[in-house]
């Protein structure tokens, strides 16, 4: 498929979709599933430091158009993440890119300088989780933003993806202080935050109280957030959020992406998701005599 292969921040991918991080993506039997349905590459659950349960039950709830999940980033620390990354590097031929988050912009950096070691292709800063305290915060201000991205780049010279948080004024001047804090791309969304509230009993249902939305209901947010984007920054733009057709992921290239992640929808359907999507999408641009999906990278731009 020769019109889906792109270049993404010096990635040679074969294909521009991937799985959002958290949607699996924990241990490296998982990594490898997501590898085997056919994504250009794979993207794990968000590591930290220590060791961390995660929240209360119930940490996800459907609301018909959407999911709204407060899972809490459980996490079986950087020890255990790196022997999971260990041997997903000897299975898996797809390039890995690491997630990872901290709660200052110093644990970014050691979690980044641990990971390092080990031959990830690429890292994915997760700034934007926004159920647990401390994280969502680092993406929602512009020093603290800024820093982190500066500590991490002079860590490594493999690419860095930031993850913006939907839940600012202007995301796209977001993405300029990532730009020019050194990182290569941006990912855009994380989960809108949102809440739900059981009225018989009168208290929010998600165990943590406050969860992240996804899904289709976060779709058009998050197109418009890579639209915007698009006009700030020179550096690509990851689109994520309610992706679950070729169709939606084409809105997403038109707004401005040059690659796509799915989450969401691999929990309501399945993994064989990715590979619709990657058929789907050669199948449009043939359609259409496309040579190469970057030719419609940003074309709504142009109207
Ligand atoms: C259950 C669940 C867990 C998630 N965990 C993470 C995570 O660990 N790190 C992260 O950056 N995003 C996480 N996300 C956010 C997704 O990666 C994605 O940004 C968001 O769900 C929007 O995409 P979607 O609508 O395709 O799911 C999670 C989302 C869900 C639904």
């Amino acid at each position: 498929m020769e019109r889906l292969k792109v270049e993404l921040a010096g990635l040679k991918l074969k294909n521009p979709v991937m799985n959002a991080s958290g949607v699996l993506g924990l241990t490296s039997y998982s990594l490898e599933r997501i590898a085997k349905a056919g994504v250009g590459a794979v993207v794990t659950k968000s590591f930290g430091l220590n060791l961390r349960e995660g929240n209360p039950n119930p940490i996800i709830v459907e609301i018909g158009c959407g999911l709204l999940n407060a899972v809490g980033l459980p996490n079986p620390g950087i020890n255990e993440a790196i022997k999971e990354l260990e041997e997903a590097l000897e299975r898996v031929e797809t390039p890995i890119i690491v997630s990872v988050f901290g709660f200052s912009p110093e644990e970014y950096l050691e979690v980044v300088k641990r990971f390092e070691k080990i031959g990830v292709s690429a890292f994915e800063l997760n700034v934007s989780c926004p159920h647990v305290e401390g994280v969502g915060e680092i993406g929602q201000n512009v020093e603290v933003l800024a820093e982190t991205v500066k500590k991490v780049r002079s860590a490594t010279k493999k690419p860095i993806f930031v993850k913006l948080s939907p839940n600012v004024s202007d995301i796209a001047e977001m993405a300029r202080v990532v730009e020019e804090a050194g990182a290569d791309a941006v990912t855009a969304i994380n989960t809108v935050k949102a809440m739900i509230i059981d009225v018989e009993t009168g208290k929010p249902i998600l165990g943590g109280k406050v969860g992240g939305l996804s899904g289709s209901a976060i779709k058009p947010i998050a197109v418009r957030c890579v639209y915007e984007i698009f006009r700030e920054v020179e550096i690509p733009i990851i689109g994520c959020g309610g992706i679950s057709s070729w169709m939606d992921a084409v809105e997403f290239f038109m707004a401005g992406a040059s690659a796509i992640q799915i989450g969401t929808a691999v929990i309501h359907r399945d993994l064989g998701v990715f590979g619709e999507v990657v058929e789907g999408l050669n199948r449009y641009l043939e359609k259409k005599n496309i040579k190469n999906i970057g030719e419609i990278v940003g074309f709504a731009h142009k109207s």
